[in-house]
């Protein structure tokens, strides 16, 4: 994927490990045809070379706020003003904390504040910084104001943990960078996104639900907001931060899941079910604690379930021209269950995914998806984050479903 076109892109580096990596990324973006600008903190110089960097970008390295070299004119600013794009990459603890305070010390932070280019940041530490409240602040203040994300993975970290705080490879930020670059293909559309799991009360603690996080139906959201489109996110509970520029409904079970969908239809040109809707609920929601003391000793309880309504099939009945895409969770025979699946629901395309496997689907931030048309094709796609598989799912909603359609 490119954008055909030469950008002008500043890679500011700061003081991680992942430092290491970097000189890829920059390769990377100058053979997809852009200009890139290293600058440095102090501190990220003892993890990559500079040297390294001006080779590979072909232009001078910056790492000084004050730099005699670039006397007559204001490095910094022109720097700033000079990007299309700023990836922070990797961006440590600290610099999310400075960006999001507005503290220009040194001259990556000050670039920051001065350019007007959107940020795209790769975040890179320990888990325990990650998820330290301080961090998830900042980052969270950062989403608000419009600064993208990419990654941090899960895995084995250079510190000796393991958990989130990996720096995303160098492939998937090169992705990134040509998503914010890329023109909002999807501007003046409303779009409506569904995801996380409902819960469905049992009485008045406990619920029926399943383990979907919210992660693929958000990172579907993001990408369409990314795209320019006016989002709506019907949410079942999740902890996840609200894309930027994505409106967000919250609601709990399936009925208030319909009823939200319903409501918000009218303005949807396409919606995207990611959800894991309960298809059943209980029949019955106790209003106070079911007490086991009520019961005889040998006694069971026994839950009658009533189906919910199915919301995707509902909607793609009578769409018209709406787009409608819908995912399929199985665990087994996945394409063939996924056809079924289709052709019952009406939808214009289903994304299935297997469930079963433990490196995708629920609660991972990776999926392993199949495209399945009405036509009968179908086209597997391989591990990828779940931010890629949106991106790739949106590319083909707005190639073979919207070309041409207002
Ligand atoms: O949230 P994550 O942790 O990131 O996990 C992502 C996911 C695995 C939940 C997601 O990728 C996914 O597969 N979502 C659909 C899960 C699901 O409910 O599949 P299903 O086969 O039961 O339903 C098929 C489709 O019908 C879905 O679009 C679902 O939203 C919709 N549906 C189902 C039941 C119902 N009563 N109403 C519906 O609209």
């Amino acid at each position: 994927m490119g954008t055909s076109e030469q950008r002008r892109i500043v890679v500011a580096v700061t003081g991680g490990i992942a430092a290491y990596k970097i000189p890829e990324l920059v390769r990377g973006l100058g053979r997809a045809g852009h200009r890139v600008r290293c600058a440095l903190t102090p501190e990220a110089a003892h993890f990559v070379s500079p040297l390294v960097l001006q080779t590979l970008s072909g232009e001078p390295v910056r790492s000084q706020l004050l730099d005699p070299g670039e006397e007559g004119s204001i490095g910094h600013i022109d720097l700033a003003d000079w990007a299309e794009l700023v990836v922070v990459a990797p961006a440590t603890a600290n610099v999310l904390a400075r960006m999001c305070h507005g503290i220009a010390d040194d001259l990556v932070t000050t670039l920051l504040l001065a350019t007007r280019a959107p940020v795209l940041v790769a975040p890179a530490m320990n888990v325990n910084m990650w998820n330290h409240p301080a961090t998830r602040d900042n980052v969270a203040a950062l989403r608000e104001r419009g600064v993208r994300m990419v990654g941090p993975e899960t895995g084995e970290l250079a510190c000796g943990w393991e958990g989130e705080g990996r720096m995303a490879e160098p492939a998937a930020i090169l992705e990134a960078a040509e998503r914010c670059l890329r023109a909002p293909s999807l501007r003046g559309r409303g779009v409506l996104v569904t995801a996380g799991g409902t819960v469905e009360p049992i009485d008045s603690v406990r619920s029926l639900t399943n383990r979907s996080s919210g992660k693929m139906g958000f990172a579907v959201a993001a990408e369409a907001a990314l795209r320019g489109a006016s989002v709506t996110l019907v949410a079942g509970p999740s902890h996840l931060p609200t894309p930027a520029g994505v409106r967000r409904i919250d609601v709990e079970t399936a009925l208030e899941m319909r009823d939200a969908v319903l409501r918000e239809l009218p303005d949807a040109s396409v919606v995207v079910k990611a959800a894991a809707v309960a298809d059943f609920r209980p029949r019955v929601v106790h209003e106070r604690k079911l007490k086991k003391e009520d019961l005889a000793p040998d006694q069971g309880l026994t839950l009658e379930l009533v189906r919910n309504p199915d919301i995707l099939e509902e909607i793609s009945r009578d769409r018209g021209d709406r787009v409608v895409v819908g995912f399929a969770a199985e665990t087994h025979d996945v394409v063939e269950a996924a056809r079924r699946k289709l052709a019952r629901k009406g939808c214009d395309l289903l994304v299935a995914n297997d469930v079963s496997r433990g490196d995708a689907g629920f609660d991972v931030d990776e999926n392993a998806v199949t495209f399945v048309w009405p036509g009968g094709e179908v086209e597997e796609l391989p591990l990828l984050s779940k931010a890629q598989v949106a991106g790739q799912l949106w590319d083909r909603i707005e190639k073979r479903l919207l070309g041409g359609r207002e």
